[in-house]
C-alpha cells in the first residue's frame, strides 16, 4: 500500500504538544500541513515554536537552511475547520475525550472529502468507539504517536473494527514515509505501549506514597540504573497529568476496574491543582522560575 502523496495536504486538530510534533514531521516530510486549535492562537504559537526547532536543526548542522525555510512556510494556521475541505488526511490531537473526539470526526466527516483519511492521535480511547458515530466509520484509524514526537519513533496504527485495512496500510506507509517505525495494533484499551507502561507510573506512584523514596531518587535509580531514558516521575511531567491520568482512567474503566490500573489519588489531586508538569511549569518538579523550590 502506497504512502499519501507529498504534495496531499495533511490537517492537524489540536496545536498542543502532539499537534504540534506531529506538524513538525508532516512539513518536514514534505506536506502542506494546515493546524487548528479552538484556543485562539494556539495554531499561530505551535508554528512559531515549530520554526525556532528548525533553526535549532540547521544551527546543529541537522537540517538545511533551504529545507527549513520550505518546511516551514509549508505550515498554515487555519481559523475554522471549513479550511481543512481539502485535506487528504486529518490527524486529531485534541483533548482527550470520547465525546469531543466524536463531535469532532462527525462534523469532519460533513466537511471533508469521501476519500479523506481520519485519524486519532488517543493514546487510550477505543478507536472502534471514535469512529461508531460516522457515516464512514471505515476510513477512520488510529496513529498514535509519541512525545515528543520529532525524536520518538514509534508509531502504533490501530485498527478499530471497522477500520478498513486498505486505510490502516496507507496510514503505516505514510508514517514509514515520515521517518517512523509504525506498527499495526488493534484498538485494545491502552493499545501497545501504554499497556505496558501503565505499571511503570502505577508503580513509582505506589512507592512514592509509602514513602519508599523521594521523587528524584526514584527517577534516578530507573534512568540510570534501570536503563530506562527517563524516570517515571518526569516522564509523567513530560506527558502531562492531565493526559497520563485520563489514560489510566480510561484503561481501568475499559478493564472494569480492574485493580492492577487503579488509578493514583496522588496525581488526581496534581490534576485537580492545575500542577499538570512541563507545561504548567509544575508537577513532580519545578521548571522555570522558582525550579530550585519543592514542588509537591
Ligand atoms: P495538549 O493539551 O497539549 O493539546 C491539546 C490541544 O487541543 C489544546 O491546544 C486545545 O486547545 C486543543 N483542543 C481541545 N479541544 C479541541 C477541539 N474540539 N478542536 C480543536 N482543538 C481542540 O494535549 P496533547 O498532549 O497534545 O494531547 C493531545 C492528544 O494526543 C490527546 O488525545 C492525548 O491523549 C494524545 N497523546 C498525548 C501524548 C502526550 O505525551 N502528551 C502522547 C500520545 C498521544
Amino acid at each position: 500500500m502506497q504512502a499519501l502523496a507529498k504534495d496531499s495536504i495533511v490537517a492537524i486538530i489540536g496545536s498542543g504538544a502532539m499537534g504540534a510534533g506531529i506538524a513538525h514531521v508532516a512539513a518536514t516530510a514534505g506536506h502542506q500541513v494546515l493546524l487548528f486549535d479552538t484556543r485562539l492562537g494556539a495554531a499561530d504559537t505551535a508554528i512559531k515554536g515549530i520554526t525556532v526547532t528548525f533553526a535549532k536543526l540547521v544551527e546543529k548542522g541537522r537540517m538545511s537552511a533551504a529545507d527549513a525555510d520550505a518546511a516551514g512556510k509549508r505550515l498554515i494556521s487555519i481559523g475554522s475547520l471549513q479550511e481543512a475541505k481539502e485535506a487528504a488526511l486529518v490527524v486529531e490531537a485534541i483533548v482527550e475525550n470520547l465525546d469531543a473526539k466524536r463531535a469532532l470526526f462527525t462534523e469532519l466527516e460533513s466537511i471533508v472529502s469521501q476519500e479523506c483519511i481520519l485519524a486519532t492521535n488517543t493514546s487510550s480511547i477505543s478507536v472502534t468507539a471514535i469512529a461508531a458515530p460516522l457515516r464512514h466509520p471505515q476510513r477512520l484509524v488510529g496513529m498514535h504517536f509519541f512525545n515528543p514526537v520529532p525524536l520518538m519513533a514509534l508509531v502504533e496504527v490501530v485498527k478499530g473494527i471497522a477500520t478498513s485495512g486498505d486505510v490502516a496500510d496507507t496510514v503505516y506507509a505514510t508514517a514509514a514515509a515520515w521517518g517512523k517505525n509504525p506498527v499495526h495494533a488493534k484498538s485494545t484499551p491502552g493499545f501497545i505501549v501504554n499497556r505496558v507502561a501503565r505499571p511503570y507510573y502505577a508503580e513509582a506512584l505506589r512507592l512514592l506514597l509509602e514513602q519508599a523514596a523521594d521523587v528524584a531518587t526514584l527517577d534516578a535509580v530507573m534512568r540510570d540504573c534501570g536503563g530506562f531514558r527517563m524516570g517515571p516521575f518526569e516522564l509523567m511531567d513530560l506527558i502531562g497529568h492531565d493526559i497520563n491520568f485520563s489514560v489510566t482512567n480510561s484503561v481501568y474503566n475499559a478493564y472494569f476496574g480492574d485493580p492492577r490500573f487503579t488509578p493514583s489519588v496522588l496525581q488526581q489531586e496534581l490534576v485537580n491543582a492545575g500542577f499538570l508538569g512541563r507545561k504548567t511549569g509544575r508537577g513532580f518538579y519545578r521548571y522555570g522560575e522558582g525550579a530550585d523550590k519543592p514542588a509537591v
